[in-house]
């Protein structure tokens, strides 16, 4: 069992960070041989999609012209049995080197699926990944619900939870104090609904 963390903040040590690996942790407290690995988008070089090349990725399996980030990202993606990945609100939208990830990811996917043969399934389909969105005093929701669309736009299994905010794991201001959406408490809930969809994954059918 592989869990593949992915952290959107241009900081790699504060509030998101902190909340993925508690998802993380928690996994592998109750599953102590799952492996994990964590990505961080600030560490990579990812260069913007040109999308006049999209006769490459239209035409080639979930692959982009450009070898970079996105690509050793979306091979971390395949390889995982289950992806943790979060983002803070920074201005309106998620950090821009993360959202450069994002709409690079979906426009490989988009662009083989929609425009292309489309005669290979998506390699992330049913993956299941559990959400993470951080804000200071905003509401963190917006985090979820772009992050739900952009997993839902790669076929991928956003897993909820049975408790408030339902999406996954919010964090506002300092999280480590956060008594409104008890980030913590909400990771062991997440965790616990990533290993019920993996432990789904392992029955034979
Ligand atoms: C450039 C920048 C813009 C931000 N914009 C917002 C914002 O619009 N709304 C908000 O609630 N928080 C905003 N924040 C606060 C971050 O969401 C918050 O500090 C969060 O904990 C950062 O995540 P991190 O600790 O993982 O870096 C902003 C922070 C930065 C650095």
């Amino acid at each position: 069992m592989h869990i593949l963390g992915i952290v959107g903040s241009m900081r790699k040590n504060r509030h998101t960070n902190l909340l993925v690996n508690s998802v993380i942790d928690n996994i592998k407290e109750a599953l102590p041989e799952a492996s994990s690995e964590v990505i961080y988008p600030v560490d990579k070089k990812i260069e913007p999609c040109r999308v006049t090349c999209n006769k490459f990725c239209s035409q080639n399996p979930y692959k982009c012209i450009t070898d970079d980030g996105a690509a050793e990202t979306i091979e971390a993606m395949i390889k995982a049995d289950a992806i943790v990945i979060g983002t803070p609100l920074y201005f309106r939208s998620a950090p821009s080197k993360f959202y450069m990830l994002v709409e690079k990811i979906i426009a490989i996917f988009f662009n083989y699926q929609a425009n292309g043969i489309n005669e290979v399934e998506s390699p992330l389909k049913n993956k299941p990944c559990g959400l993470v969105g951080v804000a200071e005093y905003s509401n963190p929701h917006q985090m979820l619900e772009y992050l739900n669309d952009f997993c839902t736009l790669l076929n991928m299994n956003p897993v909820r939870i049975s408790k408030f905010p339902y999406l996954g794991v919010s964090g506002q201001g300092d999280v480590t104090k956060d008594e409104i959406f008890k980030p913590f408490e909400r990771s062991k809930d997440l965790a616990a609904a990533l290993i019920k969809e993996l432990n789904a994954a392992a029955r034979p059918k």
